[in-house]
């Protein structure tokens, strides 16, 4: 008998994505639930964009320890939403003031302030209640979860990154701060993603104590390396194939790779950080070939 054969990676990223399109879709109230215009815009925050590249590492990182998939689904919504209510906020008026996301208006452009305010907010909770009350055969150990994804989120998290990143605008960052800031701001979202997959299996053997120190090391790493990337397609990639606006960060004079080291030597930083991620990995078996497959898209992803 021949091996099952493992579908490539773009198959299994699409299988991922549309997984997690529809555990959203359940997950958010219905449009014709009131407050409705919340709710519609809630709605139109997440569903039907985005490439999910969280949820993606929570899949992956939870097949390494065989997780439930439904479990896995609980994670990957949560942090989704939590993702999404960030970018909802970073593109308000009062922060980067984009009028683009996704390849549609952002939020407070499409309807009001007020409402994407309240987006975000609803957002961030209904990220924790996905964690509190997974579906069916996926609870325990959920606490874990929420504290995983809590300090990621929090001001010693992501909302402290953004805190720096607009205290940056048109200041010089030494490179110790701007690595400081970048993965506040990104990095540790995407490494609570990868750690609530991890967590989401059900052993707490030895070897699994091992695996998660390897995926949080290389977690680390791929936080950074996104935000990173992002800095290079900023400058790099064009309006229509980010579905933001390019040019940005130059635009308003932010710190970033790029302003600092220059293209070629963010490309150069963001290949060693690949690097080191690849080697966090090395001792695993054949089950962390997404992890690693997901920190190559990453790298070198388009937009
Ligand atoms: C954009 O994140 C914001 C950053 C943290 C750099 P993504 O590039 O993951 O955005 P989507 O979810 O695919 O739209
Ligand atoms: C966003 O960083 C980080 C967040 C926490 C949302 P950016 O401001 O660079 O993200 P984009 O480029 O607008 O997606
Ligand atoms: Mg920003
Ligand atoms: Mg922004
Ligand atoms: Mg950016």
């Amino acid at each position: 008998m021949s091996a099952p054969t493992v579908p490539p990676f773009t198959e299994w990223m699409r299988r991922i994505q549309e997984r997690t399109e529809s555990a959203l879709d359940r997950i958010l109230p219905a449009a014709n639930i009131a407050p409705t215009r919340l709710h519609e815009a809630m709605r139109y925050a997440v569903l039907g964009g985005g490439k999910r590249v969280r949820a993606l590492l929570v899949h992956a990182a939870g097949e390494l320890v065989a997780a439930a998939p439904t479990r896995l689904d609980a994670g990957a919504s949560a942090v989704e939403l939590i993702h999404a209510y960030s970018l909802v906020h970073d593109d308000m008026p009062c922060m980067d003031n984009d009028v683009l996301r996704r390849g549609k208006p952002t939020v407070h452009v499409e309807y009001d302030e007020a409402t994407a305010l309240l987006v975000g907010d609803a957002l961030q909770t209904l990220a924790f209640q996905a964690l509190a009350d997974p579906p069916g055969d996926a609870a325990g150990g959920q606490i874990e979860l929420i504290r995983l994804l809590a300090s990621a989120s929090g001001s010693r998290g992501m909302a402290g990154g953004q805190a720096i990143d607009i205290a940056a605008v048109g200041q010089h960052m030494s490179r110790e701060a701007l690595e400081f800031m970048h993965v506040h701001k990104t990095g540790a979202l995407i490494r609570a993603a990868a750690l609530i997959g991890v967590r989401s299996g059900a052993s707490s053997s030895t070897d699994t104590s091992d695996t998660f120190e390897r995926v949080d090391h290389y977690a680390r790493r791929v936080g950074l390396l996104f935000q990173v990337v992002d800095d290079i397609l900023d400058a790099e990639a064009d309006t229509a194939t980010l579905g933001k606006t390019a040019g940005k960060d130059a635009e308003h004079d932010k710190p970033t790779y790029v302003s600092l080291l220059g293209l070629a030597d963010a490309r150069r930083f963001a290949e060693g950080l690949l690097a080191d991620a690849h080697a966090a990995l090395a001792p695993l078996d054949k089950s962390s070939v997404r992890l690693l497959e997901l920190a190559d898209y990453i790298a070198h992803r388009a937009f």
